[in-house]
């Protein structure tokens, strides 16, 4: 194998660089060449690359983000896109392609390799969690991390004013981040998408917590969360990705006012956003990350890229 390619896609994780130079390490010890191609599928489409090596990628371990960049480009959505991914393919003489992403980048990746013979292998990235066939994926442990530990900061002003925070914490339509900051952080309600909640509920659970004297209370919701019962609760943003998908957001806010008029409580909301996703990776997802990557490589080189050799159980 004489070089290969590699690109990130979708909404950047921590540990991305762990991945992207476990591949470029492995491979360049090898003797394959690694070509990165910038922000996504973008890159390959319109052959914007980045030479990357052993060295270049030697400290990147620590920082988050991906060198590469990323974007939410659909190449079965733009004009020629597949056929100009493929001709850049053969221009850059590549014999595989890495491609590190979620479900809609690996989808691509998977209609390429199985609809147009592009030998691909996918490496899973999200910190949302929601991977079946394993425990956790890299990134999700930074990401929760930094929710709980932002819970731990909105406790100490929560207290002092004697008010109810709701803190929106990411993760689609998952509640793995939301959960697991939720308990960590020890808040009063942690609210996820896989079990709808009823408003009755969390006010009477706030309520009940400051009768035994807790004079604040936290809500963890994730951002996906929803309302039980038929009650009405808008919590989306408008637009949709190239992929369809729309942007959720607005449940704290909506959730922090109904609590208010409900409990006399006065409450407050944080929406964590895209800080969840920054800083540097934690040491579980750098060497999870380096992990990854090196069974990417190994996948790449045992060929199984190759629809042929799928089909020959090679
Ligand atoms: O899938 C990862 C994720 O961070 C979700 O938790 C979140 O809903 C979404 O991406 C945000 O996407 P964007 O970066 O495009 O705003």
């Amino acid at each position: 194998m004489k070089r290969i390619g590699i690109l990130t896609g979708g909404g950047d994780a921590p540990a991305l660089n762990a991945v992207i130079r476990a591949v470029t390490r492995s491979a360049n010890n090898d003797g394959t060449e690694v070509l990165g191609f910038q922000e996504g599928w973008r890159g390959i489409i319109e052959g914007i690359t980045m030479p990357i090596d052993w060295k270049t990628t030697d400290d990147k371990i620590s920082e988050g983000g991906t060198i590469l960049g990323s974007s939410r480009t659909n190449p079965f959505r733009r004009n020629n896109g597949v056929e100009m991914l493929k001709e850049n393919f053969k221009k850059f003489q590549l014999d595989a392609l890495v491609v590190i992403g979620g479900d809609d980048t690996l989808g691509v990746a998977n209609r390429l390799f199985h609809e147009h013979d592009v030998p691909t292998v996918g490496c899973p990235k999200t910190i949302d969690n929601d991977l079946s066939a394993t425990d956790f994926t890299f990134g999700y442990d930074t990401a929760v991390n930094i929710a709980m530990e932002s819970i731990d900061k909105l406790i100490t002003t929560a207290r002092s004013h004697r008010r109810v925070i709701v803190v929106e914490i990411m993760g689609r339509h998952a509640g793995w981040i939301a959960a697991g900051a939720g308990i960590a952080g020890g808040a009063d309600v942690t609210l996820v998408p896989e079990n709808p909640f009823s408003l009755d509920r969390i006010c009477k659970t706030l309520r009940r917590n400051r009768e035994r004297g807790k004079l604040y209370n936290i809500v963890a919701v994730a951002e996906g969360a929803k309302l039980g019962g038929g009650e009405d609760f808008h919590t989306q943003d408008d637009g949709v990705d190239e992929f369809g998908h729309i942007r959720l957001g607005g449940i704290a806010k909506a959730l922090a006012r109904e609590i208010e008029d409900r409990t006399g409580y006065e409450s407050r909301h944080v929406v964590l956003g895209h800080l969840q996703r920054g800083g540097h990776p934690s040491a579980f997802d750098r060497v999870l990350g380096t992990r990854v990557g090196i069974k990417s490589l190994r996948d790449a080189q045992s060929r199984r890229v190759r629809k042929d050799d799928c089909a020959q159980g090679r």
